[in-house]
């Protein structure tokens, strides 16, 4: 359900040069990581998203700039907007997103517990109200 889904705080390495941040499977990231993919150059106004996943654990980072998410479980709604690259929002299958209002130059980046299948996507709304009843 959407209380499944959390913002992580990452760990951050500072000093004067600059940021570092380390994630690792099963130790800052709650899953195996089987795949990593970026989201780059969304024009604005664009919004990316509308799907669901049967399987897929996925954690959300903003590495540059800022955008939302809408999160929906079929029942309850939730916007999370990510703007720093040390959290993260895990979210677990079954969920519902849109993506918007990405600012110029975001990079959403993505790390997944599976890698890609397309039979894992849910694309319809109404099939994914009766995947969640
Ligand atoms: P999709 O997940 O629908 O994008 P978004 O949620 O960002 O709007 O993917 C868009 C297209 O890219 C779709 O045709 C499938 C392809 N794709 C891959 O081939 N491999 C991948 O790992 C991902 C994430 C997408």
């Amino acid at each position: 359900s959407i209380y499944n889904c959390n913002v992580i705080e990452l760990p951050k390495i500072h000093n004067r040069a600059g940021n570092i941040t380390p994630l690792n499977s099963k130790v800052e990231i709650p899953f195996d990581i089987k795949r990593v993919y970026y989201l780059y150059d969304v024009p604005g106004g664009e919004t990316r998203g509308g799907h669901a996943h049967k399987q897929l654990q996925q954690l959300i980072i903003a590495a540059s700039g800022s955008f939302d998410i809408v999160l929906d479980d079929g029942i309850i709604k939730k916007t999370v907007t990510l703007n720093r690259p040390n959290y993260g929002l895990y979210v677990p299958p079954g969920i519902w997103r849109d993506l918007n209002n990405f600012s110029s130059g975001a990079v959403l980046l993505v790390l997944a517990s599976e890698k890609y299948s397309e039979e894992d996507y849910i694309r319809e709304y109404k099939d994914f109200l009766s995947y969640v009843k």
